[in-house]
């Protein structure tokens, strides 16, 4: 057996379209969606990430601003920034890119941006309100994780989901959105005992620890779905998630690749949540 590839890109495409008709209905109301985005320092995958951001809204006719800053920018001077920010009616979305310089108190920064315009859903109000299954601005790697498994029409109720990794990014609230799904879910991190076990008994996982191809053929039940969050740059070059592909597509039912698979989704749930961030104002 070899696995269906759940294509992020199609579906990225897909919901992109539809955005598209919403944002053109906004812009007739005299609402054009608008996402600023900050970038500090000169992380060079931040930078692609951020490029990326602003370009999507482009192309789907958003508004769009990136402010680029030093590397050794004052937190006072960012947090001026986004207090600016949360006051300017045509942004309705701010995002700063993570991770930031180590003299930055990322808490800090994400508390200070206005919990309305929290599109990257980080706020603890907005984790809170997650949580308790209240309407809120949903973390967009996650969003698209289980917008890949409905768009595949795999069954989440009762199944058993492991996530492998519990960053706030993407762990943790994958693990509650499987859990809101009716999964029965388990999250694993790098002192979970026989991590190998765990994820033999999965029926879905979710690997989002950042080391490249550690999930293999060998780990996976036969028939498993394997949504793959790792980007990860090789010495030579190459990007690979967190799953050894071509090995796991040979046992999983459904896979997604890397590219192409979650990454697309990534800014696709990010517009959409600026787009909502808009009709809200
Ligand atoms: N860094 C890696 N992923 C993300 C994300 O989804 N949002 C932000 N702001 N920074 C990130």
């Amino acid at each position: 057996m070899t696995a269906n590839i759940i294509d992020g890109k199609l579906v990225s495409e897909q919901i992109r379209g539809k955005l598209r008709g919403e944002i053109e209905r906004l812009k007739e109301s005299g609402v054009t969606p608008g996402l600023a985005v900050v970038l500090v320092g000169e992380d060079p995958a931040s930078q692609v990430y951020v490029r990326n951001k602003a370009r999507s809204c482009e192309q789907l006719g958003m508004y769009s601003e990136v402010h680029r800053l030093p590397a050794e920018t004052s937190q006072v001077d960012l947090l001026a920034l986004i207090e600016k920010l949360n006051e300017q009616s045509e942004i309705h979305g701010i995002l700063v890119q993570l991770p930031l310089p180590k003299h930055i108190e990322e808490k800090a920064v994400i508390e200070a941006i206005s919990v309305d315009k929290d599109v990257d859903g980080f706020h603890p109000e907005n984790v809170g309100r997650l949580v308790v299954g209240e309407e809120c601005y949903v973390p967009c790697t996650p969003a698209g994780v289980i917008e890949l498994l409905k768009h595949a029409d795999i069954e989440i109720a009762g199944k058993h989901a492991v996530v492998v990794g519990r960053s706030n990014i993407v762990g943790k609230p994958v693990s509650i959105l499987l859990l809101q799904e009716h999964a029965t879910v388990t999250i694993c991190h790098s002192k979970t005992a026989n991590l190998q076990e765990v994820i033999q008994s999965a029926d879905i996982v979710v690997a989002a620890v950042g080391r490249p191809e550690m999930i293999a053929a060998k780990h996976l039940k036969p028939g498993a779905v394997v949504i793959d969050v790792g980007i990860n740059r090789l010495a030579d070059g190459r990007l690979v998630g967190d799953v050894d592909f071509e090995d796991a597509k040979q046992v999983a039912s459904y896979i997604t690749p890397v590219p192409g698979g979650v990454g697309p989704m990534t800014i696709t749930m990010l517009l959409k949540n600026t787009v909502e961030a808009a009709r809200r104002a």
